[in-house]
């Protein structure tokens, strides 16, 4: 069942939910290109997606796929925090945004990007936090977004 919006109609590059069968469309490959991720099995794949899609709204995975390919060449996550302050308000997180590296430059970025913040919008959070490099604090701006203070980090592995 493909639940996404489609963002062009008349290009093969349209954006949707994650689903179980992009796996096989390269999506683990494509977190690759991001960071560490080994191999997942089909098994565990499974019970991470079904884990996530009983959080419905408050947990989206989105990818792009080129349909003229069968390759997902996009993806971005963003997940809900429900707070007591600001009158128990709510506050998106986008994580785990990636471009293909032979479809990067084409606008991706900043679909998927205008499609997971538009979520935070339309779930009612005040604002949407992410984190990013020195190197992609250009992308992120033209995308609308501003620096604010610093990250901290503490690694458990
Ligand atoms: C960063 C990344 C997501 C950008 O995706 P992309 O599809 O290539 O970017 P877009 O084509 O949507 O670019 C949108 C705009 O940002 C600009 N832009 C993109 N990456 C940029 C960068 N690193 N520095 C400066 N500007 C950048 C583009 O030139 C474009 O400008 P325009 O609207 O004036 O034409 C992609 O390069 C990527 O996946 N990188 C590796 C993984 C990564 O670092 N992810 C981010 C984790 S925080």
């Amino acid at each position: 069942m493909q639940t996404g919006v489609p963002l062009n109609e008349t290009c093969n590059l349209q954006v949707w939910k994650l689903e179980i069968s992009d796996k096989s469309k390269g999506f683990v490959e494509l977190l690759q290109q991001l960071t560490v991720c080994d191999a997942i099995s089909d098994e565990d794949f499974q019970k991470r997606f079904q884990e996530l899609s009983s959080l419905g709204d408050d947990h989206v995975i989105c990818v792009i796929e080129d349909t003229s390919r069968g390759k997902i060449v996009t993806t971005g996550s963003v997940f809900i925090e429900k707070k007591f302050i600001r009158n128990c308000r709510k506050v998106s997180h986008i994580e785990d945004v990636v471009v293909g590296c032979d479809s990067r430059g084409m606008q991706l970025g900043k679909k998927v990007l205008s499609f997971l913040t538009d979520h935070a919008r339309f779930v009612g959070c005040y604002k949407v936090i992410l984190d990013c490099s020195n190197e992609n604090k250009a992308f992120y701006e033209k995308c609308g977004y501003k620096r604010k203070e610093i990250q901290m980090v503490k690694y458990f592995i």
